[in-house]
């Protein structure tokens, strides 16, 4: 993989403890980027910060922070600019998941996912699109999902706050091409990542039959599409099969399903 460009010297990627947000951070630091990694869990993220330091010699800065806070995409673009640095690549890829229908919903876990997804990934673009947009270059990657690709029962707010990033980045990269930057948006289909409660989804029995693909390989994608400034990517053929049938399938096929499915609450 190429670089996005000589003069790119900083990415900033969120969710970049574990998953699609972990292999992002390291494909950027084989590439030779400085670091700004972002997640939840201060300890872990250290040490990621350490590993990518020492393993491609990139400076890389730690900030650990909530993002389900409302406050968190100006607090983070603060912490940013305190320390004298400027982002040239933005990855928005922090995200949580959770089943159930919206009527069982922890309202504590559906506002942080709101937060999370919707919330604090636009303001984050707010505050760093601006930046970027005044500098005339850089990258926007945001990772939404191929479940936007149709309304989920059973995944409400999941589904539904990655079709808002589909479209989002799509406004975003319209608005900020005629200034130069570019804005891509990831969308992967199923991914072997710590996203899935383990207890629930048999996440080694699917990677291993193929119908999950390593974190390594989403990331990939994604970096390879945004380095050619492409609208949208859908990484592996089965994703972008499945994302097509998805768009197609009729909804009473989906409600007839929700009807049967036994581990779906019945009337
Ligand atoms: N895995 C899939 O099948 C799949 C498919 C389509 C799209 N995606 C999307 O890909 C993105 C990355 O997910 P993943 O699969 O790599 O899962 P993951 O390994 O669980 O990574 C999610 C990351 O988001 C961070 N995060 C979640 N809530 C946060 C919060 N309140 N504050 C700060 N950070 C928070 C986590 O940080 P902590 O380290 O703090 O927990 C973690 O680093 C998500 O947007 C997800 O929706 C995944």
């Amino acid at each position: 993989m190429r670089r996005a460009d000589g003069e790119l010297q900083t990415a900033l990627v969120t969710g970049a403890c574990s998953g699609i947000g972990l292999e992002l951070a390291r494909q950027l630091a084989q590439l030779g980027y400085a670091l700004v990694l972002v997640s939840n869990r201060p300890a872990e993220l250290q040490q990621v910060a350490g590993e990518l330091a020492k393993a491609h010699g990139v400076k890389t800065h730690a900030l650990p922070m909530d993002l389900a806070r409302p406050e968190a995409a100006r607090e983070l673009y603060e912490a940013v600019s305190s320390r004298g640095l400027e982002v040239d690549i933005l990855a928005v890829n922090a995200g949580l998941f959770f089943f159930g229908e919206v009527a069982d919903a922890d309202p504590v876990k559906a506002l942080a996912l709101l937060q999370v997804h919707v919330v604090t990934a636009s303001l984050l673009c707010v505050y760093f699109g601006r930046q970027l947009r005044a500098r005339r270059k850089g990258h926007v990657l945001i990772t939404s999902s191929i479940s936007a690709w149709r309304d989920f029962p059973g995944i409400a707010f999941y589904g539904a706050s990655k079709r808002y990033l589909r479209s989002f980045a799509a406004s975003l990269r319209s608005e900020l091409r005629v200034w130069g930057v570019n804005v891509t948006c990831l969308a992967p289909g199923a991914t072997a990542t710590a996203l899935y409660d383990a207890s629930v989804v048999p996440v080694g029995l699917a990677r291993r039959v193929g119908v999950m693909m390593e974190a390594s390989q989403v990331a990939r994608a994604g970096l390879e599409a945004l380095f050619r400034r492409k609208a949208v990517v859908i990484p592996g053929l089965l994703s972008g099969v499945m994302a097509f049938l998805a768009s197609l399938t009729p909804q009473w096929v989906v409600d007839l399903i929700r009807r049967r499915a036994p581990w779906l609450p019945k009337p």
